[in-house]
Order: C-alpha cells, then structure tokens, then sequence
C-alpha cells in the first residue's frame, strides 16, 4: 500500500471507529457488534505498524475506553478496572496458556472458564458490608457514580450477608438485562412508539446510565459478580473459585457455571462446551473467560498496562454471510418514522434464511457508501435483528447504483421531515412522514389499536387492516365502529365467518376500559404503565383531555415528556374529534380503575397511597396490589411526599431509606395483615408525625 493510500485508510478507520465508540460508549447504542468493531480496530493496529508515522496521540489506539457521561459524579476506582485481552482463535489460547506456564514452569497450573457476560462492567464498593458506591467502569481508572441506579437492581444486596469481609471491598461484575426482560421491554417500547433497543446489551446501557434511577428501577436489570478490586483490612479466598463461593455466600449473584480444567486441551474443551449450552442461558454471552484460578500466581505475573496477565477472554464469533443487496426498500412505521431497510438474496445465517435486514438510518447508508447491487456482510448475533454490518467494496463490478434516500413518504409522497428530536437515543438521524392521514401510518395505528395489549380485538390483524385502510373503508379507528358486513364482505378473500369474527371483535371492544383505549390511541411515549396509571387517577377520558400538565405530571409515573405529549394529542382538533366519534360509536370512556383521592372505598386504606418494596414474608406483590385496593388504597411504584405508607419486606432496598428520610410509616407484612383483619384502630392514629 502506497503512503497516501494507507493514510486515506488510516482516517477512514479511525473515523469509523470514533463514530462507533461514541455510539458504544457515549450513547450506549452500538451500531455493529463487538465482532465487527474489533475487526475495524485489529486492522487499523495492523496499518499502524506497518506505517508507524500513521500513529497520532488520538488515534483510537492510543486510548482505552471513554470518558463518564456528563450528569453522574466521577469515582476513582480503588484498583483500575482493566479490560481482557481477546481473541477469536484457540490457537491463541491455546498460545496464551504456554505463555503463562513459560512464566511459572513449576506450578501445576489450574484455569477456570466463565461465561463473558455481555453486559456493562460495574464496580461495587462495599463498605463495612454495606453497598457504598457503585460505578461504571468508564475509563477503567475513573467511572460514573451510578449507585441510585444500582440499588433498584433487586438482585444486588445492599448488605453483605457476613460482616466477616474486609472493610472496604470492591466486587467486580457486569449489569446486564435478563433476555426474557430484554424481550418484554422492546415489546413494550414499541407499542409506546419508542425505538426498540438493538440488543440487551445497549438495553442494559441505557436503562442504567439513566439520571433518574425510578426509569432504572422500571427495567429488569440484573447483576452477576465474578471479581474482587481493591480489599483493604481482611482476607480473601485463595482461588477463583473459592472467591465465586465466598460471593455467593455474601449474597452476591455469581456466573452459575464455572469450569476448572487442567491442561491446554482441557480449557478449549471447556469453552467449547459452554458455547453449546449458552444458547439456553438467560442472558447473552460473547465469549468465555479463561482465568487463572490461584490468586496467589496472578499476583506473580501482573499485568500489561491494559490487561492481566492472568486471563484472556474467547469471543464466539457473530454469524455473519455475505449475499447481495437486490434493493433498499423504505417502511414507514405508525409514527411516520422511514427506516432503510435491506431486501437481500436469501441466505442462511445462523439456522434461518435471511431476506431482509435493517440499514439502520440514512448516516449508517452514507457512512457505509452502501450501494444497490453491493455485495454485502450481514451478521446476527444472539438477539440482535439481521443487519447489513458492511459492504465489500472489493467485490463490486460498477454497475452499484447508490441510494439516494427519498426526501419524500414512499407511501404518500409528502416530503419528509427531519425529526430533531431523532429516535429519541441521540444516534443518526430520523426522517419522519409528518402525514398524519398517510396509508402506512394509519394501518401502523389501525393495527396498534386492534393489538393485544391495546383494544385486543382479536378479528383483525396485520392482513386485514392494510386491506380495510386499502380499500378506503378506514381512514381512523373510529371508522372500525361504522363497518357493515356487506363492506367486509365486499373485501378480497373475506369469509363470512372472518366478518363475523371481526364485526364481534369491534363490538366486543367497545366495553374494554379506558387505559386500553388510552394506549391505543398511540399517544407518543404513553406505554401500557402510563394509560393505567392516568386511567387509576382519572375517572374518565374528558377529564384527561382537560387536565393540564400540572394535574397530569402530579400523577405517579407520569413524568414530563409523556405529559407534554398527552396535552400535545388532545390539542388537535383531529384528535378531539376523534374522541368524540368514539364516544358517538357507542365506546367506554370511563375507568374502571379509577381509585379517587376524594371519595375512596371505604377501608383501612381509603385514598392512602402505599409503596411496596422487598420480598414479604408471605404475600406475593400481585397478592399484596389485590388486597390494598381492596381496602382502598392504591399502589405506587415510587416513594415520594405522595406516599403515605411503605410496605417492606426483606432486602427492601432504597424506597425504604427514602421513606425514612421523608418520615413516612414503615409497615411489616404482620402489621399489614393485622390491619386487614382488625381495621381499629385506625391508621391515621398511627401514623408518624413528620411532616409529608
Ligand atoms: S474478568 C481484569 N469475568 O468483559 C478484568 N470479565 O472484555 C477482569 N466480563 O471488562 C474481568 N464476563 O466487563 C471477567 N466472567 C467474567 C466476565 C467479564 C464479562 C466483561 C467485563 C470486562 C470485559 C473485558
């Protein structure tokens, strides 16, 4: 490679990769996964050496990792919290393990072989046995304070269960998002006309370097330990998988599987196995860890100025195939958002024949110079969707049309608009059909309200609302309530019986309760939480239209954006006239749930707001819900002045630090369950004097 090209190169990768370390580090949202972005950095490493004059003090390889997020205070850690080499060869573990045995010929040598938990690297700092601090990992020396956020993870014990530890210790381990939560919070995310996360990972991410640790507290995170950092005044185990049980008996999660092997052929062995059972995990794994297992031998061979010695990491490859972009085809979804999409020769990736795949956004397109006709990689990898990661310049022959992205609705031709506020996570950009009358929003919001979690009626799915928004019989989803038969009938393919099912379905749903029919409107950032919470503080839809952002943001779990948006809905006249078509058709517009402050139901607990935190001794959280409305009070999810009582359990976390400080009445269950029997005497008797 001549001079000029490999410079050319050179700026190319180091652009590239600044842009995906912002996008990883910074926004907490990769674009490509970690197989891809170490290939981008092994071969900008690789130009460097060849061309040494290349390297520049901010090269990405002169750095490791990035800086904290503005917002969080910093924390030094005790011990630098180092990375792991990695490699995708076993050769090279197996090259590794010689190495280390070159190091201390006379020692029988023992590994162990972990799971590599893909999640975001956290320091826990335990103080005296109790949670002091937790952090990010953030440049490894210095991380973000994130420990509000970190005490809503319920898993994470906030006291060690024995104060026999040393007095200060930092327990090392990975946040990460349970894949069964992964899964449900993208199907909420969505029906709230939110992006959906690309994978747990970015899910994890963002959840926890959230400034307000309630939105933390709403994601299922979760936390594995597998380290310890900086010990002072006590005694450690002596081995890995001495130090997994003592955290363990600490109360600390740990990895559940844990390998011991002996010889080279042994830990290669291991890693294997653990990729054929990895699949079953609930969390997703990247790789596996191979780690000395004496403490004492690490501490003999040190580390590097960004590893240890001591442990490398395997990282399973992503599935990837190359096949040929055919054609760029554009969805446009019930927020107008227009997404790239890839329509691909079908190839089989990772067990499944793949067609289509998601090009992200326009910035993604250029960036890539991602040309129709292009030979293209596609990769999966655990859960995240097929996506083009890149295109093989190599390979083209100079028939590639680029793209030009269209500057208006392929559906309904208005030009489109850039949206500032972008999807909403800050990565490129995002073009918006601002039609609200568009075809392909108005199936996107036709299909939502029949959707399970809004209006669930059961007749119409995907088919048949483009076909009913295809044939002009519904323009909005009070057109749903003037169908006749003979219309549905008239349909392509319609059944009798498929009208009847839909006409009985429309019918049906005209009795759902108010929250349904709040979510299905598809008011932005208004998920199936917050249509239920407003439905429990609102006796009905007119009074939510009239309410202001005051009354409205008073709500728990009601917070300003979604607030803005509500008052934002009802402010168009479309929308109010929409409203009062529904209410023409005959639909409910009442809560059912509704719990008022003023006239509550008559029990120990009327008009009382309770807080539940911890696991009770007996009482389930549904259970415990159940039986406080039904003496009535209502359950809020957030301890603030609006709280009169906290019920806690075991391991209740910050809710019940923060219901202290504000002086609010702690209940046990036995006390909860002595008022359920025996109302007298009354609470307000009980109740502290602090002012809340
Ligand atoms: S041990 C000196 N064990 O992988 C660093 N790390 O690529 C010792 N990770 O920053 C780390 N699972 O966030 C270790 N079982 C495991 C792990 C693990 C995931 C992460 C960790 C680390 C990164 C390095």
């Amino acid at each position: 490679m001549t001079s000029p090209e490999a410079r050319r190169r050179h700026d190319q990768l180091a652009e590239s990769i600044r842009h995906h370390e912002h996008a990883y580090y910074v926004l907490g949202r990769p674009e490509v996964s970690d197989f891809e972005f170490d290939r981008l950095e092994q071969e900008l490493r690789e130009l460097e050496a060849r061309h040494p004059e290349l390297i520049t003090p901010d090269s990405p390889t002169q750095r490791v990792g990035g800086g904290p997020v503005e917002g969080f205070q910093p924390v030094r850690h005790g011990i630098p919290m180092m990375s792991l080499d990695n490699t995708y060869s076993p050769e090279e573990v197996r090259a590794f393990l010689i190495r280390v045995q070159k190091r201390v010929p006379d020692a029988a040598l023992e590994w162990t072989v972990e799971p590599k938990v893909d999640g975001l690297s956290i320091s826990l700092r335990y103080e005296e046995g109790r949670l002091a601090c937790g952090a990010t990992r953030g440049d490894g020396t210095t991380g973000d304070d994130v420990t509000a956020n970190l005490r809503t993870l319920r898993s994470l014990p906030l006291r060690l269960a024995s104060r026999d530890v040393p007095r200060i210790l930092e327990v090392r381990g990975e946040v990460y998002l349970p894949l069964s939560g992964f899964r449900r919070l993208n199907v909420e995310r969505e029906a709230a006309g939110e992006e959906a996360f690309a994978n747990p990972r970015n899910a994890a991410a963002g959840s926890l370097k959230q400034l307000d640790p309630r939105i933390t507290a709403s994601r299922p995170l979760a936390v594995v330990t597998y380290g310890v950092g900086a010990a002072k005044d006590g005694d450690l185990p002596a081995t890995q998988t001495g130090l997994l049980d003592w955290l363990r008996d600490l109360g600390l999660p740990v990895p559940g599987i844990v390998e011991v092997a002996r010889t080279p052929d042994d830990v290669l062995n291991a890693i294997a196995s653990l990729d054929q059972r990895r699949a079953r995990f609930d969390y997703e794994t990247d790789g596996a860890v191979v780690k000395l297992n004496d403490l004492a031998l690490r501490e003999l061979l040190g580390a590097t100025a960004k590893a240890p010695r001591w442990a490398m990491a395997y990282k399973y490859p992503a599935a990837q195939a190359e096949t040929r972009l055919r054609a760029i085809s554009i969805q446009v979804g019930r927020t107008g958002a227009l997404t790239p999409v890839a329509e691909l020769e079908p190839v089989l990736l990772a067990g499944s024949t793949v067609s289509r795949a998601t090009l992200h956004n326009e910035d993604d397109l250029r960036r890539k110079d991602t040309r129709i006709g292009d030979h293209v990689v596609i990769e999966k990898a655990g859960e995240v969707i097929p996506a083009v990661v890149r295109v093989i310049p190599e390979r083209r022959s100079g028939a590639e049309v680029p793209f030009e992205f269209p500057k208006a609705c392929p559906e309904c031709g208005t030009p489109a608009v850039r949206d500032a506020t972008g999807n909403g996570s800050g990565t490129g950009v995002v073009w918006r059909c601002p039609n609200p009358d568009c075809p392909a929003r108005i199936r996107g919001r036709i299909e939502h309200w029949c959707s399970r979690g809004a209006m669930d009626i059961e007749g119409i799915g995907e088919v048949m609302a483009a076909q009913l928004v295809g044939a002009g019989l519904v323009r909005d989803v009070a057109d749903l309530y003037r169908l006749k038969r003979e219309e549905l009938l008239g349909l392509e393919r319609m059944g009798e019986k498929s009208a009847d099912n839909a006409l009985r379905g429309i019918d049906g749903s005209k009795e759902r309760d108010l929250w349904r029919l709040l979510f299905g409107l598809g008011i932005l950032h208004l998920g199936q939480g917050g249509a239920k919470a407003l439905a429990r503080a609102f006796p009905d839809l007119e009074s939510i239209e009239q309410a202001g952002l005051e009354q409205l943001t008073a709500v728990d779990d009601i917070g300003d954006t979604i607030a803005g948006s509500i008052v934002q809905w009802f402010s168009d006249p479309v929308h109010r006239d929409l409203i009062r078509r529904l209410q023409r058709a005959g639909l409910n517009l009442q809560s059912a749930i509704y719990r008022p402050v003023d006239a509550p139901t008559a029990g120990p607990f009327s008009g009382k707001t309770l807080v539940l935190t911890g696991t009770l001794p007996t009482l389930t959280r549904e259970q415990a819900t159940e039986a406080i409305e039904a003496m009535g009070g209502r359950v809020a999810s957030s301890v603030s002045r609006k709280t009169d009582y906290v019920l806690a359990g075991d391991d209740p976390g910050s809710k019940l630090e923060k219901a202290r400080k504000l002086g609010i009445t702690v209940l046990t269950e036995d006390e909860f369950q002595r008022l359920r029997n025996d109302p007298s005497p009354p609470l307000a008797e009980r109740q502290s004097s602090a002012d809340h």
